[in-house]
């Protein structure tokens, strides 16, 4: 009999700065399209990652949780909290650093250390930018 699968989840807050600016349109079509989003200014950021895999028969663990979380600090947290998302971040170079970029950057992050996933397979990476706004990525499915 093959163990349920199930998805777990560990998020992380961060604060951090960053204004929107696309390299390839003007100044004026970046305020025009991203309006104040275009200054320099801050968001206090939520991340999600949710991990999918059996449930281990032994320990009724996916897989451990701190493990996880301290993935989740090593490879981004202790990257972007109180930073300039536009300037610190090495893997964020060259990225316009909305939500949607944000979420696939971090996967990107994550799936280069899948061997610590302890067997479990990244299934969603969430960023919530503010109480009314967050983006989901699933990951190319192929
Ligand atoms: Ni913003």
């Amino acid at each position: 009999m093959s163990s349920p699968t199930v998805r777990i989840t560990h998020c992380q807050d961060f604060a951090a700065a960053h204004r929107l600016h696309a390299p390839q349109l003007s100044s004026a079509e970046n305020l025009a399209l991203y309006g104040p989003c275009n200054n320099l200014h801050g968001h206090n950021y939520r991340f999600e990652v949710t991990v999918e895999g059996p449930v281990d028969p032994v320990t009724g663990m996916v897989m451990n949780l701190n493990d996880l979380a301290e993935i989740m600090r090593t490879e981004i947290w202790q990257q972007v909290d109180h930073k300039n998302l536009c300037e610190d971040v090495p893997f964020l170079q060259g990225v316009v650093t909305t939500a949607e970029n944000l979420a696939i950057a971090f996967w990107q992050q994550l799936a280069a250390k899948q061997d610590c996933l302890a067997g479990s397979r990244l299934v969603r990476v969430r960023v919530v930018e503010s109480p009314d706004n967050f983006v989901d990525y699933f990951g190319e499915s192929v």
